[in-house]
């Protein structure tokens, strides 16, 4: 037996017994002519202690330890004479009896401890020895805890978990595929799922009424904290539902998950708005709502008084920040120059301070009379002491520069705590969203997702200002800021799915070629049904208090979508090549 108990267990009430332990060296230390190790495993830590008094050999093997070696110890457990209130195991120690090396290690090329020494690309390179710190080993347990409530949650409602296949063809999630050539087949190529949607409605018409899978997903796009080419969602279908059965269980699954992994209650109900509430008052269509700030359209104050840049817009918003006006004229110079940034994309801003007494301070106080700057405070909702930002242009576009202005000033003021937790149901997207590159419409979500039922007429209307107002029957869960699911009611009526391909100019040719089998699948019988999908290692980011989900992947790609440890991507063998029937571009 290689150990009797884990470096995380014994306590003081174990005191006096003969234990065997195995694990890693995190530390050795000499004091006094003792020596202390400190012996890790995913357990947690215990001091060892071999002292002056030891047998030679056994003071002798305990000084020629290094760090990371891996050990097999059998002593007695003591009380420890400084406790360390800090670790659980922090009362006791090992008086060693006898050591045995399992394995030696190199010196790892960075410390092996919480706050670690080590760049990203070396941490990457060596992720086996990265994942060995607290922080990783804590991330995938959460992952663990998280996966496993989800499991049993789906399980009490009836939920299958069903497997469905990689090498498919390409799904309507709108990312690039990445594709698998086919040996057997030479010339053709599989392409890897950007999601499971099509094959799990397969899976409502084939009558399994409730299923779910944690699955991986592939899309190639440019990769973010919150994006990985690779990830995993949560992905579940139900059959004979409306979209208040979908909100209702996945409400129900998120609240279970939050009290029995973290302890938190979160709102009942979550909170529900409406994609164009969102834009107008969050300018995002994932409003972070643990803090106000919101947007206030301006327009009718702020237009007509000669101010050429505000005339000349189609629409002026503003946002009031509570107790700024005391900002220095740097800061809000440099936050001018913030909202610049080719990432942000306004021209300028125009500010107004409302000071203590009452009096305003604009920036465009040549332009107004001081009750017309008093009207534009007003509208923005200003109080005494707070500082009212205002940009201009295109609704939509000026809408989301100030959401983008308002996240920065929530991160600056310290208004986005990690432990707050504020979810809410964004609901009634646009169906459908005008491309004006291609003078066509596209549509905003997978080309399966129903209309809102109410909104039919104007989805069989030719007309264009008809279309614009479809709403979707889709749905998106978010968490302080980040989409962490979305999903829909479906379309089932093949009248229904023909309209959607012919108004977003997919020919009967080419729906048939990319998605035939669905539509054949639908003539025979498909029930109303409906789903979503969570984004399970944004889930587990944001549960754990971070914002880059590569943590809670054991094997995560970089920016550039390499997997440093394994060199991947990387190039083939010719006879590969050959066998596949493909002849690689020459690079200039
Ligand atoms: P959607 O495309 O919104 O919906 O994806 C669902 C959730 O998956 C997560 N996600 C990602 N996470 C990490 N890296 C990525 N590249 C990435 N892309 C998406 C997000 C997102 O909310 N088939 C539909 C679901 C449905 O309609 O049932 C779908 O895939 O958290």
């Amino acid at each position: 037996m290689y150990r009797t108990k884990t470096c995380g267990e014994l306590r003081l009430s174990d005191a006096g017994r003969e234990v065997t332990l195995a694990g890693w060296v995190q530390k050795s230390r000499r004091l006094g002519g003792m020596t202390f190790i400190d012996l890790r495993d995913r357990y947690g830590i215990t001091q060892l202690v071999v002292d002056a008094a030891a047998p030679e050999e056994l003071k002798e093997a305990a000084d020629s330890l290094g760090r990371e070696w891996v050990l097999q110890v059998t002593g007695k457990v003591c009380e420890r004479q400084s406790k360390n209130p800090k670790m659980p195991t922090g009362d006791i120690e090992i008086q060693v009896a006898a050591i045995k090396v399992l394995n030696k290690a190199q010196t790892p090329p960075f410390t092996i401890e919480d706050n670690t020494d080590g760049g990203e690309d070396l941490r990457a390179r060596f992720r086996y020895l990265d994942l060995r710190r607290g922080p990783l080993q804590r991330a995938l347990q959460l992952r663990h805890r998280i996966c496993h409530e989800v499991r049993s949650y789906l399980n009490a409602n009836d939920f299958l978990e069903i497997e469905t296949p990689f090498l498919i063809n390409s799904t309507p999630e709108g990312a690039r595929d990445f594709v698998v050539p086919s040996r057997v087949n030479p010339g053709t190529f599989y392409a890897l799922p950007q999601s499971p949607q099509t094959l799990k409605q397969s899976l409502m018409v084939a009558g399994m009424d409730r299923y779910f899978q944690i699955v991986r997903c592939f899309r190639d796009e440019d990769l973010r904290a919150d994006r990985q080419p690779e990830f995993t969602q949560i992905d579940c279908e139900m059959s004979f539902v409306e979209q208040d059965d979908v909100l209702n269980m996945f409400e129900g699954m998120m609240r279970t998950l939050f009290k029995n992994v973290l302890d938190v209650e979160i709102p009942n109900p979550i909170p529900r708005m409406t994609w164009f509430d969102a834009m107008d008052y969050y300018g995002s269509d994932k409003p972070d709502i643990r803090f106000g700030m919101k947007i206030h359209e301006i327009t009718d104050v702020a237009k007509g008084h000669g101010f050429s840049v505000f005339d000349g817009a189609a629409y002026v918003g503003a946002i009031a920040v509570p107790g700024a006006a005391s900002w220095s004229r740097k800061q809000v110079d440099e936050l001018v120059e913030w909202v610049k940034r080719p990432q942000v994309g306004a021209k300028g801003m125009v500010n107004i301070r409302c000071n203590e007494d009452g009096s305003f301070k604009s920036s465009v106080d040549k332009f107004f009379a001081p009750e017309q700057v008093g009207a534009m405070a007003a509208a923005a909702e200003a109080g005494k002491g707070d500082l009212v930002l205002i940009l201009c242009g295109q609704k939509r576009k000026t809408e989301t520069e100030l959401g983008t202005l308002r996240i920065e000033l929530g991160n600056r003021m310290g208004l986005r705590n990690p432990k707050e937790f504020a979810p809410l149901w964004v609901t009634d997207f646009p169906l459908f969203e005008w491309n004006e590159e291609e003078n066509k419409w596209d549509a905003v979500h997978h080309p399966f997702t129903a209309p809102k039922p109410e909104l039919l007429d104007y989805y069989y209307s030719d007309k264009k200002e008809d279309i614009e107002k479809v709403c979707a029957n889709a749905y998106d869960f978010v968490l302080n800021g980040t989409e962490l699911g979305g999903g829909s009611i479906r379309i089932h009526d093949p009248k229904m799915q023909e309209r959607m391909f012919e108004i977003i100019g997919i020919g009967e040719e080419e729906a048939m070629r990319k998605f035939g089998f669905l539509i054949n699948a639908f003539k025979y019988g498909a029930p109303p049904h409906g789903g979503l999908a969570f984004g399970l290692d944004r889930v587990c980011a944001l549960f754990g208090g971070s914002d880059t989900i590569r943590d809670y992947i054991a094997f995560p790609k970089n920016n550039q979508g390499r997997d440093i440890m394994l060199g991947a991507p990387s190039v083939i063998d010719d006879k590969q090549l050959d066998e596949l029937q493909i002849d690689i571009r020459k690079q200039e």
